[in-house]
């Protein structure tokens, strides 16, 4: 969702501001703002728009200053205006906040507020933590924080500046916010990659906490109690060239490429003399039954999870949405594994389902990539995906990363259990990543498709087993970056119902690769064709030939012997398609509208 950044140090912070909020853009991109304080005054700018935009204004004003707050906006209250843009100040300008998460209780404190002669000049639930904090204050920024933040109900990562105080004092609640280290200077962000350009040491900072930062320390203290927190300093570990796009031209195609490395990344050290090394800190084998919960793109690996563990690990597996797994209160046992997978570590519905699973005592694992993130710091154990800094809104090779990494748990559990391992499926899965590369390296026809149907309206996509989550999978990336409504369905739903909306424009991708459903998708393709839709197969192996006399367009990927792999390859295409439509119609997918990376609001 939005992005914080701060800066407190002897330079100008201006630029490195500006540097902090381009790297966060990707967690919203509806307005931005910064505020710097020079030892006398704040000085505030926002502007609708992209960071380039507020850059350009920028440029006009002559603004210095050693120590200031900046914020990229993904509009929850209030639509994405200048007034509401962040930072937000108290009535007279003196102190000034960014705010991420969602204040709950905003309304009331409102009206508080405006009876105590506030003057509330946005539509935003953020702003009345400015006047909060400046209804409090008597000299120390830090106290008037605690005493505000007491009164809020919500989630909050928060950065506040007062004119007369040479700190930034930071607070946390649910959204993230890590204070990096530098050299006489120390920053703060929402987001590790954002701080690679000046350092790698970080605080973490937890629930319930508040830093006090200057430029040359910081002390950590409980919001309740106001003991001092002990906090270990971590060294993030991507490199700063990871958060470039380097010759790409968007993150999104960098991340496609960078597929067969990250899941190379994800097995590394994890597979040893045929047997799998996870150093899981639970005993596994007595689960009775897992259950996975995600959101979004995580939650199509979930799905494939299910297949991939019954089918490998004989253990029962349910799965569900994060958002609804909270709040229904599902049935848990103390012999049930949750497990909680998200590239961010940081989506608020997960983070919710995982808890919702700790206080009914079942034990928790986490398939995450953001080392240090709130999931990952809230699970009993965890499983990261290696797969280095994910930009592009789109999720892509998270995706293949935690199907590889689910796929190592499944046989990591029926090792645990005393099953044999097919020293088969562990071969196919090290020989994954150069399959991706021949797709990656043959993809003239991909992009002729893309060109061929960027003008249509409607998009199917439909597989069996495995390939159904591909399926979701497939139109999900469609959807996100091109725009196009496309839906993903198992291919035998399709006669009860969605074989209404096909006619001679609707283009229907299938998922149609080797495996013991090739005959029945070959009827689902009759089936379609039948009704005049344009058939566009995915298809490998001998079973292509079949396919080809059938489909309209058909896209050729390298063969697994084990149906549990076809996933990875199988998406490569589909992202592929939908990254090549969107560039084709001139939408800039690494930013696509309403979207935002991490969702830390419910
Ligand atoms: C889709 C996408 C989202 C995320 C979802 C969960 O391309 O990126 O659907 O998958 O918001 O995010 P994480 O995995 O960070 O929990």
């Amino acid at each position: 969702m939005c992005g914080i950044f701060g800066y407190i140090g002897d330079k100008n912070c201006v630029p490195i501001l500006i540097g902090g909020l381009k790297k966060l853009e990707y967690r919203g991109y509806d307005s931005a703002g910064i505020c710097v304080a020079d030892g006398c005054r704040l000085t505030v700018v926002k502007k609708r728009g992209k960071i380039a935009d507020l850059e350009g204004s920028l440029r006009l004003k002559k603004i210095i200053g050693t120590i200031g707050i900046a914020h990229t906006r993904w509009a929850t209250h209030g639509e994405p205006n200048e007034v509401n843009a962040h930072p937000h100040t108290d009535c007279c300008g003196k102190i000034a906040i960014v705010h991420n998460g969602i204040i709950e209780n905003y309304a009331p404190l409102k009206k508080l507020l405006e009876q105590e002669g506030h003057k509330i000049v946005s539509q935003t639930d953020s702003e009345v933590l400015a006047h909060l904090i400046e209804k409090f204050y008597a000299g120390d920024l830090e106290k008037a924080v605690i005493q505000a933040l007491k009164i809020v109900d919500g989630a909050f990562g928060l950065a506040a500046l007062h004119e007369n105080e040479d700190r930034i004092v930071v607070a946390r609640r649910g959204s993230p916010l890590i204070v990096g280290i530098g050299k006489n200077e120390m920053l703060i962000s929402s987001d590790a990659a954002a701080l690679l350009n000046h350092t790698k040491k970080a605080v973490y900072m937890a629930d319930n906490e508040v830093a006090s930062v200057t430029k040359n320390g910081y002390i950590i203290k409980h919001l309740n109690g106001g003991r001092l927190a002990a906090k270990k300093v971590d060294k993030i570990k991507w490199a700063a060239a990871q958060v470039e796009k380097g010759d790409f031209a968007h993150f999104m195609l960098k991340e496609i490429y960078e597929q067969p490395e990250t899941i190379e990344n994800a097995l590394r050290g994890r597979i040893k003399h045929g047997r799998i090394k996870l150093s899981i800190e639970l005993n596994v084998s007595t689960v009775r039954r897992i259950i996975i919960t995600a959101c979004g793109t995580s939650w199509h690996s979930a799905l494939l999870g299910k297949y991939i563990i019954e089918s490998l690990a004989s253990i029962p597996v349910e799965v569900d949405y994060a958002s609804e797994f909270r709040y229904r209160s599902p049935l848990i046992k103390r012999d049930d594994l949750v497990v909680a997978i998200s590239q961010s570590g940081e989506t608020a519905d997960t983070l919710g389902a995982i808890r919702e699973a700790k206080e009914k005592f079942a034990k928790t694992l986490g398939i995450i990539n953001t080392v240090g993130s709130s999931i990952a710091r809230d699970v009993d154990s965890g499983i990261y995906l290696h797969a280095g800094p994910e930009i592009g809104v789109a999720s892509t090779k998270a995706f293949t990363s935690q199907v590889a990494v689910l796929i190592l748990f499944a046989l990591y559990l029926r090792q645990a259990r005393g099953g044999a391992l097919d020293k088969n499926i562990i071969g196919e899965l090290c020989g994954v990543p150069q399959k991706i590369r021949h797709i990656l390296e043959n993809t003239s026809g991909i992009k002729s498709i893309a060109q061929r149907f960027k003008n249509s309206p409607n998009f199917l996509y439909l597989g069996r087993g495995v390939n159904f989550p591909v399926a979701l999978e497939g139109a999900l990336k469609l959807k996100e970056v091109s725009y196009i409504h496309a839906e993903g369905y198992p291919a035998a739903e399709m006669k009860h119902g969605p074989i209404a909306l096909i006619d001679k424009k609707m283009p229907v991708v299938f998922l149609a690769t080797e495996d013991r459903f090739l005959n029945k998708i070959l009827s689902n393709i009759h089936e379609v064709k039948a009704r005049g839709g344009i058939i566009i197969a995915v298809a490998n192996g001998n079973g292509s030939k079949k396919v080809r006399r059938l489909a309209e367009h058909i896209i050729t990927v390298p063969s697994t012997l084990k149906s549990e792999l076809s996933p990875i390859i199988n998406v490569i295409p589909l992202q592929l398609i939908a990254y090549y439509i969107a560039n084709a119609k001139g939408i800039n997918m690494d930013k696509p509208r309403n979207l935002a990376k991490s969702v830390t609001v419910e």
